[in-house]
């Protein structure tokens, strides 16, 4: 190719990034979301939401192709019953068993008999929607990219770095260790969002020590490193989409944290990557979705693994789901020496070397939302 050539096609390369960024910035500007374009009527999915063959930077399915395998597989279900004296110790075994086998096979899997009343399900999905639904002009003033400073309204929070925007917003915040200040929180979701985050802080407590004795270490052993003491607390809103087939809800991903807690309405669309094939999983009333983040996999020496998923988008909707990230503490103005994690040290031996170098958190989370969803997760940096 002549020079010049070369030339003119980075200058049309350059002319189409800036009038993208102006559209993104335009979408942006209006703090309406996604849900501001389905009021507006859109019949067409805007150009920012197109997914395009070649800006689909992975080896895995394209997210152009919605379809899942179809499989009769499902991610295995987990009964937490509280068991009672006699029975104790073997149902305990069996559950911690079932976990280890999900962690190992499909880093995901859904709990039932939890332990959260489903009252409190139900009403947790009608706060996040209640929110997405207020006036508009109430709405946007929560609306800001700033995510660990108080309540917030985004949509996209990669929106100026993934290489095609998501048919989602996303109203949320630091839930743990403190949740913002009640009189911050919007009256359409406050109550509902301070009792489901303290329900999921309890079931976490529960779900790391489970998550200990799968990998063979002391029940404890998971909450002391504090893989619970953080949580980010997210509501998204995919609103029902005019053309599912030309754009994502949610582009295939591993999460950061150390745990997920998933709670997802009835309309379904969450697909697990599973040999290399997308897997839904089905909605389940009354259960919650567990998935290991990439922080889990590290402390674990790769033997739990942090698994891609992603969000199909539908033309039915809104569809509403609510993800806890359990992670460490990293807010603005924590005071203490940033932690610092690696594998733990009872997994390793000399057949199983550490596969990591101690990370830092707060460089692991920097690294985290630096970059697209759609881009290499963080793990990557700290391999040995
Ligand atoms: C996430 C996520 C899935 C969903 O927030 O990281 O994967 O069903 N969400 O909304
Ligand atoms: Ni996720």
């Amino acid at each position: 190719m002549a020079f010049s050539e070369k030339r003119e096609n980075n200058g049309a390369a350059e002319d189409s990034n800036h009038s993208r960024l102006i559209k993104l910035r335009e979408f942006d500007d209006t703090k309406l979301g996604v849900k501001g374009l389905v009021d507006a009527a859109v019949a067409k999915v805007p150009e920012i939401f197109r997914i395009s063959n070649n800006n689909n930077k992975h080896q895995l399915p394209s997210d152009l192709d919605h379809s899942s395998s179809g499989s009769v597989l499902t991610i295995p279900v987990i009964d937490l019953k509280h068991p009672n004296t006699t029975a104790a110790a073997a149902v305990r075994r069996e559950i911690v068993g079932g976990i280890r086998g999900s962690c190992e096979e499909w880093g995901f899997f859904q709990v039932v008999n939890h332990g959260i009343p489903e009252g409190i399900l139900d009403e947790m999905i009608q706060g996040v929607r209640r929110f997405h639904e207020l006036d508009p002009e109430i709405k946007k003033r929560y609306y800001t990219r700033d995510l660990i400073s108080g309540f917030f309204l985004v949509s996209n929070f990669d929106l100026y770095r993934s290489a095609a925007a998501s048919w989602r917003d996303t109203m949320g915040c630091v839930a743990a260790p403190d949740l913002p200040p009640p009189e911050q929180l919007p009256d359409a979701t406050r109550d509902i969002l301070i009792e489901y985050s303290k329900q999921v802080k309890q079931l976490s407590k529960t779900i790391l020590e489970l998550l200990s004795e799968a990998l063979g270490l002391e029940p404890n052993r998971l909450n002391q490193l504090g893989c619970g003491a953080g949580q980010l607390l997210l509501g998204h809103y995919y609103p029902a989409c005019p053309e599912p087939e030309v754009t994502i809800g949610v582009t295939d991903h591993t999460d950061a944290s150390f745990i997920t807690i998933l709670l997802q309405d009835q309309i379904g669309g969450l697909q697990v990557l599973h040999r290399n094939k997308w897997v839904d999983v089905q909605p389940r009333k009354g259960a919650l979705v567990v998935n290991l983040g990439d922080l889990l996999q590290l402390v674990s020496n790769d033997k739990f693994i942090s698994v891609s998923h992603r969000v199909v988008p539908k033309r039915i909707g809104p569809r509403i789901s609510v993800a806890c990230f359990l992670r460490p503490l990293i807010h603005k103005g924590d005071t203490d020496s940033p932690p610092v994690y690696g594998p733990i040290p009872e997994l390793l031996s000399e057949e199983n070397p550490p596969v990591y170098v101690e990370a830092d958190v707060r460089e692991f989370m920097r690294i985290h939302s630096s970059r697209g969803l759609d881009e290499p997760s963080p793990l990557q940096h700290f391999r040995v």
